[in-house]
């Protein structure tokens, strides 16, 4: 909603998935299956950007069982609480450049944007990493693709509040205090339009 030409572009993807030859022969029904990290790359950047801006999980800590030495020397004695926060580590300008403030999907692209960009999990720890990664980071960006994809091509959204800045609830979770509030409307196209 706040950014436009984010929708734009977006829906430019699609229409290409639309017109591409193996959309001619799926069910019209199942479109949506066509809407993959592969074939999406814009839209996978989207889902990284949103997550880098407002990952799921904003603080993590976990305990040390028993004495260790971290990979870098750091020492941490048996019961030592470390603490990290992605939301901080996803804004650092040392680690996405003086424009890390700006919501800009761009950055997670390569190839002429053909190719979606990875980030070490120690610069991008969205999804934890190590021995506890989620396991379900790649279910969640199968999922994302296919809904952000769907809703920008099928609505178009304005907010209900007149587009005051949003706040998160303290939680561990990060969900946005009073939800997004917004008026949908229906885009109406024809899908036959994409076929021969
Ligand atoms: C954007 C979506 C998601 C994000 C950002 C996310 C993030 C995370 C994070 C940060 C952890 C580590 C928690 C910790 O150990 O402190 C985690 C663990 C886990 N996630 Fe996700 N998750 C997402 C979606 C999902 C989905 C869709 C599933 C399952 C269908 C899932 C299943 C799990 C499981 C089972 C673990 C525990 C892994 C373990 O400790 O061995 N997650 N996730």
């Amino acid at each position: 909603m706040k950014h436009r030409y984010v929708s734009g572009k977006i829906r430019n993807e699609v229409e290409k998935v639309l017109g591409s030859a193996e959309a001619q022969s799926t069910d019209p029904q199942n479109l949506t299956t066509l809407f993959t990290p592969v074939s999406m790359p814009y839209v996978m950047a989207v889902f990284y950007e949103a997550l880098r801006f407002y990952p799921p999980v904003p603080f993590e800590f976990k305990q040390a069982e028993q004495a260790v030495t971290l990979p870098d020397g750091t020492f941490l004695p048996k019961g030592a609480v470390v603490l990290w926060c992605p939301w901080a580590m996803n804004r650092s300008k040392i680690t996405w450049g003086d424009d890390a403030d700006s919501f800009r999907p761009e950055r997670w692209l390569a190839d002429g944007g053909t190719k979606v960009l990875s980030r070490t999990v120690s610069e991008f720890p969205v999804f934890n990493g190590g021995s506890r990664t989620c396991l379900g980071k790649r279910m969640a960006e199968v999922i994302a693709v296919q809904v952000i994809a769907a809703m920008a091509w099928n609505f178009d959204f304005v907010p209900a509040d007149g587009g005051v800045d949003r706040v998160s609830k303290t939680s561990l979770t990060l969900p946005m205090e009073g939800g997004l509030p917004c008026f949908v409307k229906a885009r109406t196209r024809n899908v036959d339009q994409y076929r021969e």
